[in-house]
């Protein structure tokens, strides 16, 4: 299960942000503190939750929500294939453009498929992606942007 930083809850934003204050989310959290592969969950403030993961060298930021049916991110665990998965249904993202790369429903679903073809669409795209958020570090704190980055 991920570590909910309550230390971070209770600590105040300390210095301005790196740019307009309406950029980014109140709250930035320590870069030092961050569990390295795995699913760390900080609170920006404004009852925005997210789930953060050291991968490489970079940090990927997402809502806390699973965009599929709404599955706690928190819980999800972290893949040595670079993936994020739900611990619902077992979606599993990838973690550095938020793509969806497997959803388990279509191998269970395959026997259906077979028996009734027209009720399924195989071809279709997956709808479903985690939005990942831009961030800046000052110091040793991560600033996180109300915008999504670009993969
Ligand atoms: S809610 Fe996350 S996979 Fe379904």
């Amino acid at each position: 299960m991920a570590e909910v930083s309550t230390r971070d809850a209770a600590r105040p934003a300390s210095g301005p942000p790196p740019g307009p204050p309406e950029t980014f989310y109140p709250r930035p959290f320590e870069l030092s503190g961050l569990r390295r592969g795995a699913v760390n969950v900080r609170d920006l403030g404004e009852d925005v939750q997210v789930v953060v993961v050291h991968d490489r060298d970079a940090l990927r930021i997402f809502r806390e929500i699973c965009p599929h049916m709404g599955g706690p991110l928190s819980e999800a665990a972290v893949g040595s294939d670079g993936t994020l998965e739900c611990p619902w249904h077992g979606y599993r993202f990838r973690l550095a453009t938020g793509q969806l790369v497997d959803n388990p429903n279509v191998r269970i679903m395959d026997e259906l498929r077979r028996r009734a073809p027209e009720c399924f669409r195989p071809d279709e795209a997956p709808r479903y992606a985690l939005a990942a958020l831009s961030y800046q570090v000052v110091g040793d704190l991560v600033y996180v942007e109300r915008k999504r980055s670009r993969p």
